[in-house]
């Protein structure tokens, strides 16, 4: 194959009860329907509340199960719990391993590798990250195996956090470190694919489309296909509007471009946490 079309989802948050998030995730489909990517990814939240509620995950599974293209999956925070952080507040769900297992038992996976059109392409779970449970060890086993096979294709990583705000060298602030993949294991990543020709990270997360470059990599943040979240909650950092990303590899290089679906409507937190408020 000599391209590979992507499309990158991320935060549907789906839940049966929000139906202003499954009319996007309708409107995402029908697009990703029309233009028939080889793959979708959803870097996770896919599910509203996982951790608490299974029904969550199986409602967003049964969603995704209908795309008429294959889909591969990561976690976040909102289906497996959150990082412990060196100097933020402790998380009010840290992710767990019977969340992770619940995960996987639902979803199907909770990382993966593949090759296509010349590249490498790695998917990790960011949220066991700092946990210490045994996954986490595990993954970073599995991931330094992986590498290793990389054989000097480019490489495009995908997980739920940010790696950083602009710069690896970036001080965790106790008021935004719950945002991106915590140290030490932000450093341990930033070593590791060190050691392979990494070009592209593909993030979710913070429910902003964001686009730069640093160094030889290319960090997209990609919004969310469902919500926005308010100024009040979450200062700008980029674009806070819904939507989707769309990549095109081929051997050696690769376009990315930053779209909505047709119909797909930026509904604002503060419209599902409170339904009965008038504008
Ligand atoms: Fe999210
Ligand atoms: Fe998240």
């Amino acid at each position: 194959m000599s391209q590979f079309r992507l499309t990158q989802i991320s935060d549907t948050h789906l839940a049966r009860r929000l139906q202003k998030l499954t009319d996007n995730f309708h409107r995402v489909a029908a697009h990703i329907d029309a233009t028939r990517p080889d793959l979708v990814i959803n870097s996770g939240d896919v599910a509203f509340d996982g951790p608490t509620s299974r029904a969550d995950l199986e409602f967003a599974r049964g969603l995704h199960a209908e795309l008429p293209v294959p889909c591969r999956y990561l976690p976040g925070n909102h289906d497996i719990g959150d990082n412990p952080t060196a100097v933020g507040p402790a998380p009010t769900q840290p992710a767990t391993e019977a969340h992770r297992q619940n995960f996987v038992d639902v979803i199907g996976e909770d990382r993966w590798r593949f090759d296509a059109a010349g590249w490498c392409f790695v998917g990790l779970n960011s949220l066991i990250m700092n946990t210490g449970i045994a996954s986490e060890a595990e993954q970073f086993d599995w991931l330094g195996s992986e590498l290793s096979r990389a054989n000097g294709k480019p490489v495009a990583l995908f997980l739920h956090k940010p790696l950083y705000l602009n710069a690896p060298e970036d001080p965790e602030l106790e008021s935004s470190a719950i945002r991106y993949v915590p140290q030490p294991a932000r450093q341990r990543l930033i070593e590791m694919f060190g050691t392979v020709d990494l070009r592209l990270i593909g993030s979710g997360h913070v429910h902003q489309r964001r686009d730069f470059t640093y160094g030889r990599v290319r960090h997209v943040w990609a919004p969310s296909a469902g919500f926005i979240i308010p100024d009040r909650m979450q200062e700008v950092i980029a674009l806070k509007e819904t939507g989707l990303v769309e990549y095109r590899f081929t051997p050696d290089s690769f376009e990315v471009r930053h779209i909505r679906a047709p119909g797909q409507v930026d509904v604002d937190l503060d419209e599902l946490l409170y339904p009965d408020r008038k504008a």
